[in-house]
């Protein structure tokens, strides 16, 4: 949630492309963080994510485009001239250096009086909740509490962008979930803009107000987590974010046919981009598919391979008669209905599904 009185940053981010040699790390990518805004760039190993956000903190320097803070162009400004915090996914603490003077050095630098320094590191260890903790070495401290050092250091200064580099990632589930309440309490408390970097979609689609997604480089769709899921702009995002069935179809000009020579009128609006007759492909949410019919729904005849258990749901997986795996997230009270060999029904709404012509990737 956004603060109502952000002291945040705002950053504009213009036609950002980042080369390696011949390799391009980052093609031409512009998106805009608001003044407190949470951002996560979500993309797949080597999609360009840490190369944006080195860009962002001046640890990277863009072969071109053109990187603004409220409204000034920062692109070749050194980073320490930036005030942009920034968290590491491991925690890069000096380790001869007491939990106090690591949270104190970036004062330091600043050429703040030592007292005064102190004053205000252990303030910062206290807003992480590590208060009284300043005296100990690093090594004394589990990961979690390591991390939380990190994220006192980055914030002691008081930026108005903090950048993190998938800061969790080295930690167990547990300390995971509780570092994500942690950095969004700071979030809401500081006002801070904050550009978080993830591949795990749950991290980000929970935490962000926005989520980017990046593939190869190129920026594949920025929204909520529910324009993300409800309405993935090509067949990447919709087989990124989520789980999701893709089903071979074909547009005949006035409907499209599935597997099984359903014919469905497809509602302009389930539509993504350019639909042209010839191949297509129909994305279905499993959830969105059931073991019961409704008047009108759609139908895809199957036959189960597999059902799997689940606690509240069960997955029923079939192949269509194409040969096409599919999967329905049903209730498990359903779950007995089904043994693998069955022939079975799956139905949807005839809105639930989005059809992406053949120019989708
Ligand atoms: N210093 C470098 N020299 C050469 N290539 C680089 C360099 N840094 C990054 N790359 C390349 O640029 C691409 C993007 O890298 P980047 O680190 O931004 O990806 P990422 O999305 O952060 O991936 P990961 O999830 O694995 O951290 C990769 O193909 C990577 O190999
Ligand atoms: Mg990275």
């Amino acid at each position: 949630m956004k603060p109502s009185t952000s002291t945040g940053a705002a950053i504009r981010i213009r036609n950002l492309r980042k080369a390696f040699g011949s390799a391009v790390a980052v093609d031409d990518v512009s998106l805009d963080v608001e003044p407190g805004e949470f951002l996560a760039l979500l993309g797949p190993s080597g999609s360009g994510k840490s190369t944006i956000l080195m860009s962002i903190a001046g640890f990277e320097s863009p072969t071109s485009g053109q990187i603004l803070m409220d409204g000034v162009d920062c692109t070749h400004i050194a980073p320490h001239r930036r005030n942009v915090g920034m968290v590491f996914q491991n925690y890069t603490l000096f380790p001869h250096l007491s939990v106090l003077d690591n949270v104190a050095f970036p004062l330091k630098m600043r050429g703040l009086a030592k007292a005064e320094r102190h004053a205000q590191a252990e303030q910062a260890l206290k807003s992480v909740h590590l208060g009284g903790y300043g005296a100990r070495m690093p090594h004394q401290l589990s990961g979690g509490q390591q991390q939380r050092v990190a994220l006192a250091r980055a914030i002691v200064y008081k930026p108005r962008l903090l950048l993190m580099d998938e800061p969790f990632s080295a930690l167990d589930k547990k300390l995971r979930q509780e570092m994500r309440l942690e950095t969004k309490r700071l979030h809401a408390e500081l006002g801070l803009s904050v550009v978080f970097v993830t591949h795990d979609q749950e991290e980000a689609l929970t935490m962000s107000d926005r989520v980017a997604v990046l593939k190869d480089g190129r920026l594949q769709q920025i929204g909520s987590a529910h324009d993300l899921y409800e309405r993935p702009v090509n067949l990447f995002v919709a087989g990124f974010i989520g789980d999701m069935n893709f089903i071979p179809a074909t547009f005949t000009g006035e409907c499209v046919r599935l597997p099984g020579g359903e014919a469905w009128s497809v509602p302009p609006a389930a539509v993504v981009g350019e639909l042209s007759p010839g191949s297509a492909t129909v994305a279905i949410r499993p959830e969105r598919l059931s073991l019961a019919a409704n008047p009108g729904d759609l139908r895809l005849a199957g036959r189960v391979t597999d059902v799997i258990y689940s606690g509240a749901d069960t997955l029923v997986l079939a192949t269509l008669e194409d040969g096409t795996p599919i999967q329905a997230r049903t209730s498990s009270l359903d779950r007995h209905r089904h043994r693998v060999g069955d022939a079975i029904a799956l139905h949807c709404p005839t809105d639930a599904p989005l059809v992406y012509g053949a120019a989708s990737a």
